[in-house]
């Protein structure tokens, strides 16, 4: 096991590192962007099916349900389709509407998640098209599915998803992209653009590890709280949850994650001088909102940690702790926001003296409903 850890002291810890090759091995095959295009056979072979949907149903749970709802921005604002994001356990009890016109795509790390797997089931019997994102090769899930595209994470081993993360949103990025060209939405240079940034996403990830020490450091300050909030807006709402959710799973203090404008309907009222507030505030993205968040939870003496934009100033002035990530177009921004807070719940939690890996009352992988 130590030999498999590569000499991280958990594989969490490797996971999160792995992320910059991990994200690179997900594109790579598959988008170029010297050339301009993005390859993937699963959409390739069926591009009019998703070019006629009428809406796309991302089907998910846990952390890849996070990554479902990350995609949801970005195929509405890129590709402008239509989607919804479904916990896969409501969706399979609720008889929902489904036509032959819908694609469902499910997403899962382990393709062995039961509600999942059941979901899929019921939306080919209605006729959908089902197309897959999944981690484990020859899982049930890529076996089930009518064609789908790998992550190219690697095994992942810590309970607590991370690499899997960010591997999904590059694969439901590249189909958004593409689907964004094919429709006419973005122009060669546009589509150019976009495809550079991410072949960049890597380096950009690396650097945003950088934060470790850093991280470390505030863990120190926060390790004994018992609530944390974690607040984001837009494409970032998504990593608040998915922030929250990591540090629930591990460290075990109740954290929640809510859009940053949502606060003033409810969690505003919890906020006071013991509350940790994690806050995704970066540049592009609904930024001077974001700002009047943070000062609303500073005149409550809430304590702010905020990740910013590289270079950014103004938020350094009323967060009690700031931390840089690299600076990239919106849509690509949880990838590199989604780092600091996976670094954060490992700190603290090994700070509290958890088991990071294998965490209690947790499985990796739900087989059973
Ligand atoms: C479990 C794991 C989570 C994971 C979720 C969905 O709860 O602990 O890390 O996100 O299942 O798993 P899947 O394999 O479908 O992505």
């Amino acid at each position: 096991e130590e030999i498999e850890k590569g000499g991280y002291d958990h594989f969490m810890l490797k996971e999160i590192y792995e992320q910059p090759r991990a994200i690179h091995d997900t594109y790579r095959g598959r988008l170029l962007a010297d050339e301009g295009y993005i390859r993937m056979s699963g959409i390739d072979h069926n591009i009019e099916r998703f070019l006629n949907a009428n809406r796309i149903i991302i089907v998910a749970c846990g952390t890849s349900w996070h990554a479902g709802l990350v995609a949801e921005y970005i195929f509405e604002d890129l590709a402008r389709i239509p989607v919804e994001v479904e916990y896969a356990s409501e969706f399979r009890y609720r008889n929902p509407v489904i036509t032959e016109k819908d694609i469902l795509i499910a997403v899962s790390q382990s393709g062995e998640t039961a509600d999942t797997l059941a979901a899929i089931k019921m939306a080919k019997e209605k006729g959908a098209f089902v197309f897959g994102v999944c981690n484990v090769v020859g899982s049930s899930i890529a076996r089930e599915t009518h064609a789908g595209a790998y992550t190219h994470a690697g095994p992942e081993i810590g309970v607590a998803s991370t690499k899997a993360f960010t591997t999904q949103i590059t694969v439901l990025t590249m189909i958004a992209l593409k689907l964004a060209k094919e429709k006419g939405e973005f122009s060669q240079s546009k589509y150019h653009e976009f495809l550079t940034e991410l072949e960049g996403i890597p380096q950009k990830v690396e650097k945003a590890l950088k934060s470790n020490d850093l991280v470390e450091k505030i863990a120190e300050v926060y390790k004994d709280s018992t609530n944390c909030l974690y607040l984001g807006r837009g494409y970032n709402f998504p990593v608040a949850l998915e922030g929250a959710l990591k540090l629930k799973e591990i460290s075990y203090i109740h954290a929640e994650g809510y859009p940053a404008a949502e606060m003033k309907h409810g969690p505003i009222a919890l906020i006071d001088e013991e509350m940790p507030v994690v806050v995704i505030a970066t540049r592009k993205g609904h930024y001077e909102k974001v700002v009047s968040n943070i000062q609303e939870i500073k005149s409550r003496s809430g304590k702010i940690i905020a990740i910013v934009t590289e270079g950014d100033e103004t938020v350094k002035d009323i967060a009690d702790h700031v931390v840089e990530v690299p600076e990239s177009s919106e849509a690509l921004t949880p990838l590199l926001t989604t780092i600091p807070l996976q670094l954060l719940s490992y700190h603290i939690a090994l700070m509290r003296g958890c088991n990071v890996d294998q965490p209690r009352n947790l499985a990796k992988s739900v087989t059973v409903e």
